[in-house]
């Protein structure tokens, strides 16, 4: 059993990364084996709608040769994928963006690889904008087949600064149950 999680801030060691960490030392302490990938620093280019994943369908993403596609093969063989990213401009970034597009077309085109796994998102702001994007990344999880557990509230947190969403006691509440009922649910659909 395999928990991925995937940071899409652009800044290391940011608000996002600390609360996905949270999130997956939990999902660890529960004896699933689970592993952070950062977006910052790499390249991860948009989709560019060439179709040839759905030409090849060998689950491989053609239209780029960028970083994105060695990490594909991790992505698919995970039973649960986290999405942590901060608001920007109401939105999740432009690098979650372009790896949620790129990720689930490739899995589309190829009958649903990303179908039955678990998925959850994580979003941080300063102010507001979380409910959209984690709105925003659910109809992601959604259209893709996988299945959402919810947390003791919307998995959302407050902060600016590095370090200030870990001082979001509910919101790191909220990520901690979130992260026990991915644990669980996990464990659940591999019986
Ligand atoms: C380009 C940009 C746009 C942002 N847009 C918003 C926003 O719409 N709402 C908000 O509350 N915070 C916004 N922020 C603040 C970040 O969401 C906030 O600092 C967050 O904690 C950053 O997370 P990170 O530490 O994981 O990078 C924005 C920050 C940047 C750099």
């Amino acid at each position: 059993m395999e928990v991925i999680g995937v940071c899409g801030s652009p800044r290391k060691g940011g608000n996002s990364e600390q609360l996905l960490e949270l999130a997956l030392r939990i999902i660890a302490g529960e004896g699933i084996r689970a592993e952070k990938i950062l977006l910052a620093g790499k390249q991860i280019s948009p989709c560019r709608a060439c179709g040839k994943c759905r030409e090849e369908r060998d689950g491989r993403c053609h239209g780029h040769d960028d970083d994105l596609v060695p990490l594909l093969p991790t992505i698919y063989d995970a039973d649960g994928l986290l999405l942590a990213t901060p608001v920007y401009f109401g939105a999740a970034t432009a690098e979650m963006t372009a790896f949620v597009d790129r990720v689930g077309y490739v899995s589309r085109a190829n009958g649903g690889l990303l179908s039955r796994k678990v998925g959850a998102p994580i979003v941080v702001a300063r102010r507001a904008g979380q409910n959209f994007t984690v709105a925003q990344l659910n109809y992601f999880f959604l259209i893709n087949g996988m299945i959402l557990p919810g947390a003791s509230y919307w998995p959302i947190a407050f902060g600016g600064a590095k370090g200030e969403a870990l001082e979001d006691e509910e919101g790191v509440e909220t990520i901690e149950s979130l992260a026990r009922n991915v644990a669980w649910l996990v464990k659940k659909i591999q019986k």
